[in-house]
């Protein structure tokens, strides 16, 4: 089954919770909440107080991507929070095996993220503790950049190494164009920001990146 999840980098931050009734009330299956550091990509967004807020305006499942240089210092406030998901990069200075560990035992679903320029054969050794690969379809650290087409084949490589169970995130430039392409390469969790928020009618740009290969323009 496709999921989406609404990236709130391209909400309207002065009204957070206005914007989470719009997204399901538009049928969006997940939140996605960018949390970066200003070290591990340039800008700063938000972090777990503001998470804690969002919890508490919505029951819907929240998809927390961390682009830190340290996340494994950062899971319990997450956790804490209200986090359903936490995903983490590869390419950040903490331990992957003690990083996905500790977010399972936080009782929240663990994922891990890689960058476009990261060979995605580095997660498979990970597999068994994730729940979730994040597959950066951009460069991490700004929204409403162009989808990089060279992302399809790691996102077949992965679904043909992890089989049908895993769930495999796609984040960045995903809209009505490129959902069929990364739904035919094997992901099933669409991460859009600019493609939901900034659209005229938001459900119906939610149903085109749900919609089945020929539905889809
Ligand atoms: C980029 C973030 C994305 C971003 C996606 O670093 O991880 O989640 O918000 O934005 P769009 O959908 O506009 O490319
Ligand atoms: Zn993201």
């Amino acid at each position: 089954m496709i999921k989406t999840s609404a990236s709130l980098l391209a909400c309207d931050l002065s009204d957070i919770s206005g914007e989470l009734s719009r997204c399901r009330a538009a049928g969006v299956d997940w939140i996605h909440f960018d949390v970066m550091d200003g070290a591990f990509v340039d800008q700063i967004t938000y972090g777990s107080p503001v998470l804690k807020c969002v919890r508490r305006s919505t029951d819907m499942f929240l998809d927390v991507h961390l682009m830190v240089n340290d996340p494994e210092s950062q899971i319990k406030f997450f956790a804490e929070a209200g986090a359903d998901l936490i995903s983490f990069h590869i390419e950040s200075k903490s331990d992957p095996r003690s990083t996905l560990e500790l977010i399972r035992s936080s009782g929240v679903k663990s994922a891990l993220a890689v960058k476009p320029g990261t060979p995605v054969e580095e997660v498979f050794p990970l597999l068994p503790l994730c729940d979730m690969v994040l597959v950066m379809t951009v460069e991490p650290g700004y929204g409403g950049q162009a989808f990089i087409p060279e992302t399809l084949d790691k996102i077949r490589a992965l679904r043909s190494f992890a089989g049908a169970e895993l769930d495999i995130e796609v984040d960045g430039g995903i809209n009505a164009k490129t959902a069929p392409l990364v739904r035919e390469a094997g992901a099933n969790v669409l991460v859009a920001g600019t493609g939901l928020f900034k659209a005229e009618d938001m459900a119906q740009a939610n149903a085109a990146l749900k919609a089945s290969q020929k539905g889809a323009e």
